[in-house]
């Protein structure tokens, strides 16, 4: 799949050298969209930016064109990679201080992966420690700063503060998510979602599991250049990356057949999926007629996946479980951490508000099979995805 970049130009002289940006990223097969300051338009003009990128350019926050007021947020879930360049004084320090006031800001708040920065202006203005200090945090936030280079500015001063060749942001680019594929070759399976457990034709026992959590670990191991088999229940999440091999399945039953398949090709197996601890013992193949006076479902109990996979696990493979708790939680986890023979679990606790099934964000604990404990704080499930997968890569 071509890599999907966000080329953000805000108003600067050196925008005028963005679109050369733009046409070696579109050589080398990325696919780019381009969003655009008002200012930045006084220097570049749409149908430049337009041609060389192939795509609509995005401008305006309520435009008449725009057929929705969330294209920043599509724009922001599409791309790869965020490029600012020429980055203002202005809109790193709106950046810094999560300011969003323009379709580029809005837009670049909302991207939660790889942002780049190429910052351009006055000598003076680079030096100010208010916009160092700037940088500076956006760096401890994980922001990619490209430096300007030293040389004759635009205003005749020569001193630092010029933006960075295009071709200089295309190589720190490329090297960079070159370098972000510390999975190339590395097999994943990963569980997710709830399952379905049949009473009759109509009827079954599931949970409030959204998918949510395994879908992001999925889309966190496939950015790191893994390839992901993700064994999921019914669920309305999509994944579109063609490293995620998505097999759908229903029951317990159906999942564990397919990820004991799996696992014995896998490097790596995250179940985190809410799979049934009872199935009826018997199905109905048509619908049960409101008849009985007293009716009872017996339950069996399926099969463990997670123990099974313990059981199976080669000296080569890494093994992750997840546990919802609400009482002892530490405890419990550390317990079927051992007795399932895992190498992490992640504890999630119900007692958190924002924690668990079906909200956007997570607040975990990931234990070792060492005794090592970390917190992860209240965040999105995508970053949690990301702090699993950076515990598990060590
Ligand atoms: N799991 C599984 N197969 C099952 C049940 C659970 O693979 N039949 C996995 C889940 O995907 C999760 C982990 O086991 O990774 C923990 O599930 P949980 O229900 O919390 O733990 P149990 O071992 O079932 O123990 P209990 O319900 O008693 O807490």
């Amino acid at each position: 799949m071509a890599l999907r970049v966000v080329v953000a130009i805000s108003g600067g002289i050196a925008a005028y050298k963005v679109p050369l940006l733009i046409r070696m990223l579109k050589k080398n097969n990325c696919e780019v969209k381009v969003v655009v300051t008002k200012n930045a338009l006084e220097f570049v003009t749409i149908p430049t930016l337009q041609t060389l990128s192939q795509n609509p350019v995005y401008s305006e926050m309520f435009s008449e064109k725009s057929s929705q007021f969330t294209e920043h947020i599509s724009l922001a879930d599409w791309a790869d990679v965020f490029i600012v360049a020429p980055a203002t004084a202005n809109v790193i320090g709106k950046y810094a201080n999560g300011i969003a006031d323009d379709c580029l800001t809005t837009s670049l708040l909302a991207f939660d992966k790889i942002v780049c920065m190429a910052p351009a202006m006055n000598t003076k203005m680079y030096h100010n420690p208010v916009v160092q200090a700037n940088l500076k945090k956006l760096q401890s936030l994980g922001v990619n700063v490209i430096l300007p280079e030293n040389g004759e500015l635009a205003c005749g001063v020569v001193g630092d503060g010029r933006m960075a060749e295009p071709e200089t942001i295309f190589q720190f680019v490329d090297s960079l998510i070159k370098n972000n594929k510390p999975l190339k070759g590395k097999k994943i399976c990963i569980t997710a979602g709830p399952t379905y457990e049949q009473i009759d034709a109509v009827r079954f026992i599931g949970n409030y599991s959204s998918g949510r959590m395994g879908f992001e670990l999925a889309k966190v191991f496939a950015q790191k250049g893994a390839e992901v088999s993700l064994i999921t229940g019914p669920t309305q999440q999509v994944i579109e990356n063609e490293n995620v091999k998505r097999y759908d399945v229903k029951s317990a039953a159906q999942m564990y057949e397919k990820t004991v398949e799996i696992f014995e090709t896998s490097d790596i197996a995250i179940l985190s999926a809410a799979v049934a601890d009872y199935t009826p013992k018997s199905t109905f193949d048509n619908k049960l007629k409101k008849k009985y006076d007293n009716l009872v479902v017996e339950l069996v109990p399926t099969k463990d996946i997670l123990a099974e996979l313990g059981r199976r696990k080669k000296e080569h493979q890494t093994l992750v479980g997840f546990a919802l708790e609400t009482d002892n939680e530490l405890e419990n986890a550390k317990d079927k951490l051992q007795r399932k023979n895992l190498d992490f679990i992640v504890l999630n606790s119900l007692n958190d508000k924002g924690a668990g099934f079906n909200v956007p964000t997570n607040k975990v604990s990931i234990l070792d099979a060492k005794g090592n404990i970390y917190e992860s704080g209240l965040k999105s499930k995508y970053e949690i995805a990301l702090d699993i997968s950076e515990k598990i890569l060590g």
